[in-house]
């Protein structure tokens, strides 16, 4: 069955925007499931940089379906600046390719203000978000006072309901914020033009999936963030505001889990976070910048530097288990040539006790100590090596490990930043068509 989810296993930047853009190569359909503007997907295509962050990948493949399922927070200004760039790169001449669902929620301008201003309130404790009103835009749809991307193809409700909302949160804005009250005309305005705008790509997404996958057609849902990341199961709080594990793309694009064949994890040869949080495998000093220079670890999103350490396979694991993996991509495995040696996590040491699982409690996961082994490192570059066989033994060692740990066969491991910089060992979806 032709339907593959693919997801960040760690703490998000993993790679998953080249990884979606090969497999989309396969598959005809590419669904977004969750979150909003805070991802960002950085590709390479022939020399040129492109950064995504509300259209799925798939949308640089002619010919393929793109969905922004229900479960995201859709910012329409973003999303009008990045269709605009993507018509003008002449990688978006069919409209049709690109549908939006009708019950994905509208991150309005208060949002991205609320997120701002309780971020400054929180000082020291604050959780680094991306400042894009992702968790103001959630919170509200929780709380059953969002106005979802629907409310486009109606201006005249939408007129009301924006009036009511700006009115009710420019009592929050000007109390707790502190801030000048917004000027709802001014708003209504730009949201009447989105509605010119966009309207058009609106449609009931989980009923042309669900047709779709009647007819067989190769679904690839691409997830953003990471599993580390995700509000239930992640480094809770400093997490973000959406499920991002794979039993989401099911809740966040309305199609059933028994639709689901096939799910993808990707991680790095070592780890990344940006935002702050719990990093029980991280780095400081010239190793840490080593790998941030050599890695390009810079946010797609803010530009903020990301902060690096080894591999920490106590957190794959936990991320295999909650997906459910049955299949794991390695990325930026070329990054660690030249160290030696290179480390990977295997348990934590805590209170004089050896912690095999990944821990719930925050206090708990800052103060645990890593326990490390040690895998002699290669001087290679691999940039140039397309079959597993050719790489060094001691890389291989590597994989090897960290497969059998992980008890999930490994897929394909990226070597490089360009499209073909990339080993494949299996085809999700030729696998079982
Ligand atoms: P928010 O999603 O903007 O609310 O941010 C919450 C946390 O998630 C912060 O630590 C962000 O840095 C992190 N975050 C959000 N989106 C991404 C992403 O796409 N990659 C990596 N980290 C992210």
């Amino acid at each position: 069955m032709p339907v593959v989810v693919l997801v960040g296993a760690q703490w998000g930047d993993e790679g998953k925007g080249k990884v979606v853009d090969y497999l989309a190569r396969k598959a005809d359909v590419v669904v977004r499931f969750q979150g909003g503007n805070n991802a960002g997907h950085t590709l390479v295509v022939g020399g040129e940089k492109i950064i995504l962050h509300l259209v799925p990948s798939g949308i640089l493949h002619p010919g393929k379906l793109c969905i922004i399922g229900n479960g995201l927070v859709i910012d329409p200004q973003v999303l009008c600046e990045e269709i605009e760039q993507l018509k003008q790169k002449g990688h978006f001449r069919n409209e049709a390719r690109l549908k939006i669902s009708e019950r994905a929620q509208l991150i309005l301008p208060y949002h991205r203000m609320i997120d701002v201003a309780s971020e400054s309130r929180k000082g020291e404790g604050k959780i680094g978000t991306t400042g894009r009103g992702i968790g103001p835009a959630y919170a509200d749809k929780a709380g059953r006072t969002g106005l979802r991307f629907c409310e486009l193809k109606n201006p005249e409700s939408l007129v009301r309901k924006l009036g009511a909302a700006i009115a009710e949160k420019n009592q929050y804005l000007v109390k707790i914020c502190g801030a000048k009250p917004l000027d709802s005309g001014k708003i209504i305005e730009e949201f009447l033009e989105y509605s010119r705008k966009l309207s058009g790509y609106a449609a009931d997404t989980s009923r042309l999936l669900n047709e779709l996958a009647a007819k067989r057609k190769r679904i690839l849902f691409e997830g953003a963030q990471g599993t580390m990341l995700d509000l239930d199961h992640g480094t809770y709080p400093y997490v973000t505001s959406s499920n991002t594990i794979a039993g989401a793309a099911c809740v966040g694009a309305g199609l059933s889990p028994r639709l689901v064949d096939r799910i993808v994890g990707v991680s790095k040869a070592y780890t990344t976070r940006v935002g702050a949080g719990p990093f029980p495998t991280e780095l400081s000093g010239e190793l840490a910048e080593r790998l941030r220079e050599r890695g390009g670890e810079y946010g797609a999103t803010t530009g903020r530097p990301r902060r690096c350490g080894w591999l920490d396979l106590v957190q794959l694991k936990y991320a295999a288990r909650l997906n459910g993996l049955t299949d794991l991509v390695i990325t930026k495995l070329d990054v660690l040539s030249g160290i030696d040696p290179v480390q990977v996590c295997i348990g934590y040491k805590y209170r004089g006790k050896l912690l095999k699982e990944f821990p719930a409690e925050i206090e708990v996961m800052e103060k645990m100590v890593p326990v490390y082994k040690k895998f002699k490192g290669w001087r290679q570059e691999l940039g140039k090596v397309r079959d597993l066989a050719d790489l060094p033994k001691e890389t291989k060692s590597y994989l090897k490990f960290i497969e059998e740990r992980l008890e999930v066969p490994i897929l394909a491991v990226s070597v490089g930043k360009e499209r073909e910089e990339i080993i494949v060992m299996s085809e999700p979806f030729a696998r079982r068509d």
